[in-house]
């Protein structure tokens, strides 16, 4: 039988919500989550300008929104989330932007691994971290190694990510797995494709959502949102709470998905 999310959530999780959230609680159908949600979080910058704040200063209340946001999927049940958090292509701003980045991606880990270990959160990641700077990169392995057997909400944190490498780099392993005779080129199919990109594993995206109104995908999951339902709000990532992700959620549930047959 068909159950509201209203029904299954735990009690304490209720009682710290505000009616506007119930409201949209309310309305909610199990069945009709999706499994996996991506998120481009973008707008940090912006969020900071309109306050005449550093550009640091948005990334640093972005890191805030990164970690309500994977609190509250994990409570709401949600399977799988990819997070945008760096581009192959993000290289191009300043130095001084860059070191900021990884210095928070450092201090997030730091200061939430615990937290996020308490709430089951298993982190992978997609994207050539082998190239992020020493200390960013070994406090990745850190988290990936201590939370390997955590059996709740995939945390996918999208890092030095771009989707064209991803897919060159599929393309150039099952080529030279071609060449040493592994596979015929008849053996190449979508499964074999998956199975050499970052997201091996993962249930395709169901929901994509992009904060601070811009309308392009900046090269990420190229592949994977194929047939994603997606999401545009002009919420700046900073200011993106729990309102922000049932107002998705909401949408996506009345959706209809054809997948390219009829209904
Ligand atoms: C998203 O916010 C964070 C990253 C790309 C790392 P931006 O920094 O792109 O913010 P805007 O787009 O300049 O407002
Ligand atoms: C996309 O945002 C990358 C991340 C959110 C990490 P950008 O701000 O880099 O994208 P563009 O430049 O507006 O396309
Ligand atoms: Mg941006």
């Amino acid at each position: 039988m068909a159950k509201l999310l209203l029904e299954v959530l735990k009690p304490n999780i209720i009682t710290n919500l505000n009616q506007t959230e119930i409201n949209y609680l309310s309305k909610l159908w199990v069945e009709k989550l999706p499994r996996h949600i991506a998120i481009i979080m973008d707008g940090n910058g912006r969020w900071a300008q309109k306050r005449m704040l550093p550009r640091s200063a948005g990334h640093r209340e972005g890191a805030n929104a990164l970690k309500r946001t994977v609190e509250f999927c994990a409570q709401l049940g949600i399977k799988v989330l990819t997070v945008y958090a760096f581009s192959t292509e993000n290289w191009k701003r300043p130095k001084t932007e860059i070191n900021l980045l990884m210095n928070l991606l450092v201090e997030y880990l730091q200061k939430e691994m615990d937290a996020l270990c308490k709430n089951n959160v298993k982190i992978i990641t997609s994207g050539k971290i082998e190239e992020l700077p020493r200390d960013a990169y070994a406090e990745i392995l850190k988290a990936k190694s201590v939370s390997k057997n955590n059996t709740g909400l995939i945390l996918n944190v999208a890092l030095n990510y771009g989707s064209r490498d991803e897919i060159l780099k599929a393309v150039k392993e099952i080529a030279a797995l071609v060449k040493d005779g592994v596979y015929d080129i008849e053996d190449i199919n979508y499964s074999l494709m998956e199975a050499h990109l970052y997201t091996k594993g993962l249930p395709e995206p169901d929901l994509l959502i992009r904060t601070s109104g811009e309308k392009r995908l900046s090269n990420f999951l190229l592949w994977q949102l194929a047939y994603t339902e997606l999401f545009f709000t002009d919420t700046l990532w900073p200011d993106f709470d729990k309102k922000d992700l049932l107002e998705a959620l909401l949408s996506y549930q009345n959706r209809e998905r054809r997948f390219g047959g009829l209904k």
